[in-house]
């Protein structure tokens, strides 16, 4: 199966689309009986990944998360947009920045984005109620929406 081409299937752009996640949800996607439209983002899409996605029928683009110009134009046109990402192997502030970057960029872009699904998690700190509070790659990904 591939990825629609339909102009009146959902165009929807997938951040992380060469990774686990990402990967599973555009499986997900072409296996739905509902077409989709599917713009994959990664950094280099001339590896041997974003070779697979062309073959599925995925427009694949070029973005680098941390560049906020990049973000933006990947996501124009798009009826949905979901995030994953891995800023934290370069540090707490990278991924909140990383996370600004797509909270701004969908904002630039609600005149066709319909729904925006950010792949999160809990804020251990804060549900915890401070017990646990060296668990950062979860509390960064909480933090996005209270930027
Ligand atoms: N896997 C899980 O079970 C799980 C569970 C909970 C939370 N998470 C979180 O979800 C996120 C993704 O996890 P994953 O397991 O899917 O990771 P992964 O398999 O390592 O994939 C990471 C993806 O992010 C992209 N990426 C990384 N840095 C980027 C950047 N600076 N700009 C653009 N794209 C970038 C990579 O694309 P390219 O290398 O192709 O550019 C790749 O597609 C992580 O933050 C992880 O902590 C994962």
């Amino acid at each position: 199966m591939v990825a629609s081409t339909s102009p009146s299937a959902p165009l929807i752009t997938v951040f992380g689309s060469t990774g686990t996640q990402g990967g599973s949800v555009i499986d997900h996607l072409i296996s739905s009986p509902k077409p989709y439209r599917i713009r994959a983002v990664t950094r280099d899409p001339s590896k041997a990944s974003g070779k697979k996605l062309q073959e599925m029928g995925c427009e694949v683009v070029k973005a680098e998360i941390s560049n906020k110009d990049d973000v933006e134009r990947v996501m124009k046109g798009s009826d949905i947009v979901f995030v994953s990402n891995k800023g934290m192997e370069h540090g707490a502030a990278t991924e909140m920045q990383h996370g600004k970057n797509m909270i701004e960029a969908v904002k630039a872009n609600l005149s066709t984005i319909k729904t925006f699904i950010w792949s999160g998690i809990e804020h251990v700190s804060q549900v915890s109620g401070g017990k646990y509070n060296k668990v950062e790659h979860f509390d960064t990904k909480a933090g996005w929406l209270e930027t």
